[in-house]
């Protein structure tokens, strides 16, 4: 299972909520932030029959990945771009709405990107993003990091390297935007989870591709890597349904207006 797929496999259930919270119509030209292999772009751009999508991201490999999906699709209103949505000069005031599946934690001056997004956005344009709650309501992330503990190592201190969980608090998602410029936010609560792989094995491969999980693996020694694999397939294990390995997650979908 390729990366992409796999992700797309994992927030399949996301995937659903985001696609009815963004309502995409008709006409409207989407903008996809962080797009990734955009599979959310594709979709847009389905609904958009008589607009558009224009998904972005920083990963050229993303973005490759992502014009050779939509090629393959027979898909014509959509386009891919590698930028920085921090950033990036996009069209003032072209887009109906801008969505996003977990591509808007990772930006290094939250006010000045989502200042930068308003501006991309026509008059009473819509944002729409999905971002994960905190970490400790993410089972996910609670069990992998439990596992990696078995490492004898500290996990529990502050996280190396970009930040999943940086829009978890509403409190301060409101401020970020307000300070942006967006008004009438609203924070709705997303309990699915996500799905790891058909079974133990499978989803212990998935586990084992996250950084954090392959970072302790490599620098521990082969006992204190084979005590956390034994811990994460135990996680593993105690989440297989009939379908798969699931695991809880906590999700926003936080919408707002310019
Ligand atoms: C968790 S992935 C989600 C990808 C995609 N939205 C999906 O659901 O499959 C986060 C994505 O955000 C992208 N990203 C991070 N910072 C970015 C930025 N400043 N501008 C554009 N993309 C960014 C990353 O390269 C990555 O592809």
């Amino acid at each position: 299972m390729g990366h992409a797929a796999g992700y797309d496999a994992e927030l399949r259930r996301h995937h659903e909520v985001l696609r009815r919270a963004a309502g995409v119509r008709v006409t409207d030209h989407v903008l996809d932030v962080g797009c990734g292999a955009g599979q959310t772009t594709r979709d847009a751009a389905r609904a958009a029959g008589a607009g558009s999508a224009l998904g972005v991201d920083v990963s050229a490999p993303a973005i490759a990945r992502a014009r050779e999906l939509a090629r393959a699709q027979g898909l014509r209103n959509v386009t891919f771009e590698r930028a920085d949505a921090q950033v990036h000069r996009f069209p003032p005031a072209r887009f109906d709405v801008a969505i996003s599946r977990f591509g808007t934690m990772f930006f290094a001056d939250p006010v000045a990107a989502f200042t930068n997004l308003g501006r991309a956005l026509r008059p009473a344009g819509r944002l729409v993003m999905m971002v994960w709650q905190a970490a400790e309501r993410n089972e996910w992330d609670v069990a992998v990091r439990r596992s990696l503990a078995a490492a004898g190592g500290a996990v529990d201190g502050a996280r190396p390297g970009p930040d999943p969980f940086a829009l978890a608090d509403p409190p301060a998602v409101r401020e970020i935007l307000r300070d942006a410029g967006f008004h009438d936010v609203a924070f709705a609560d997303v309990r699915e989870p996500v799905w790891y792989g058909p079974d133990v094995a499978a989803a212990l491969d998935w586990v084992r591709g996250f950084t954090c999980t392959s970072e302790i693996l490599t620098r521990s020694d082969p006992e204190a890597a084979g005590r956390v694999e034994e811990r994460l397939r135990r996680e593993c294990a105690a989440r297989l349904r009939d379908d798969g390995v699931w695991f809880d997650s906590r999700a926003w979908i936080v919408t707002a207006h310019v």
